[in-house]
This record gives C-alpha cells, structure tokens and sequence, in this order.
C-alpha cells in the first residue's frame, strides 16, 4: 500500500471486535513509534500497554461520559497508554532553547501517529483519545511524577469504520511565500 494511501484510509475506530491482539502486533506498532524522528534523537517516549480487564475498567473512569471515545476503551482488546518524560525534549545543559518550552507533546504525538498508521496498516484501528484525566491515569499506572501522559490510544480489529471526516482544502491551508 502507498503512504499517502494509508495516510489517508487510516480512521479514528471506535468499536472493535472481541478478537484478541497479538503480544507481536503490539511490538510490530511500538517499533514504528521508536522510529519516528524527535528532538535530537531524545525519544522521550514510553509506553504502557493494557489488556487486563480490570485494569481497562478502572481507565474507563478517567473518562466522562461525552467522550465519543469512551467506548473504545471499554471494547478494545489492548489499550496503549502514550507518555513522554519531561524536560528531555527541546532541552540543553537542562535549560529549554525554544520559546516553546518541552517539546514532548510534539514527539509523542510523532510517535503516536507512527502507531496509528502501522496499526491501520496491519488491518488493525485505532483512536487517539485526548479528553481524560491525565493525572488519575497517572496514579492507577504508577507513572512517576517526570512523566507525562500525553494520550491512550485502544487498539483492536474494527468493527466499525466511519466515514471520513471532511479535511480543509489544499488552497485553504497553502500560503505560498507569505501567510
Ligand atoms: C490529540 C487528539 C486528541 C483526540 N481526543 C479524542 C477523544 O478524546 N475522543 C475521541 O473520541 N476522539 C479523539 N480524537 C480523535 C479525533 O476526533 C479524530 O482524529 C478526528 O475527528 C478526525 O477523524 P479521523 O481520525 O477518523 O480522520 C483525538 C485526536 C487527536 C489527534
């Protein structure tokens, strides 16, 4: 399959089959993560993955009950939990160099996409789910206090793929040589 193809077949699934994830599909999606590129190769990233069910309920509370994504948590065979250490990314001699401060949202969300797109390609869905509470995941996971939890992303067999979501046009987003 082409890139751009997968790039642009790849949905937020939100509903999954009972079929298992194999221990090997997972790895195959956290190598992709591991190549994506980061700022100054500091790959701040870690990842929890999750398929005790008791573990999944308790996650499940993280999330209100407006969350279009909550579901998928509850149906997905395996729940990957996407972290990034602070003050590694974007950092030197300790001290950031950017006015943007900590770019671990920015890598982590690099290594996410990398996930995404392995996963869809393996015939595998995924959704990125940002709307929880963070720092109640944090406490039922043991993430130390140096780690951030950036995003959870349920993965499994889809069963149920939407439509795509209309994308803004090439000549709206454009700005060539001035904004
Ligand atoms: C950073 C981020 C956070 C998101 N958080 C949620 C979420 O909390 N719940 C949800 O249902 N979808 C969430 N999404 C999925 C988006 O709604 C989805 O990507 C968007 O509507 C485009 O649809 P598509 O992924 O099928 O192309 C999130 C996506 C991103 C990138």
């Amino acid at each position: 399959m082409k890139v751009l193809d997968i790039i642009k077949e790849r949905r937020s699934v939100r509903d999954f089959t009972d079929e298992d994830v194999s221990d090997e599909e997972i790895e195959t999606v956290i190598d992709a993560a591991r190549w994506a590129p980061s700022w100054a190769n500091t790959q701040c990233w870690d990842f929890v993955i999750i398929k005790d069910d008791e573990m999944k309920k308790r996650l499940l509370d993280a999330f209100g009950p407006t969350n279009p994504g909550k579901k998928s948590v509850e149906k997905a065979p395996a729940i990957i939990v996407v972290c990034g250490k602070k003050k590694v990314s974007g950092v030197k001699g300790g001290e950031y160099v950017t006015t943007k401060g900590d770019w671990l949202m920015f890598d982590t969300a690099l290594a996410t996409q990398n996930i995404c797109l392995q996963a869809h390609a393996l015939g595998l869905g995924t959704v990125i789910l940002g709307f929880f509470d963070a720092e109640y995941v944090a406490k039922v996971l043991n993430i130390p206090d140096n780690v951030e939890v950036v995003v959870i992303v349920p993965i499994g067999r889809p069963a149920r793929v939407p439509k795509a979501p209309k994308r803004r046009e090439l000549n709206e987003i454009i700005h060539w040589e001035r904004y």
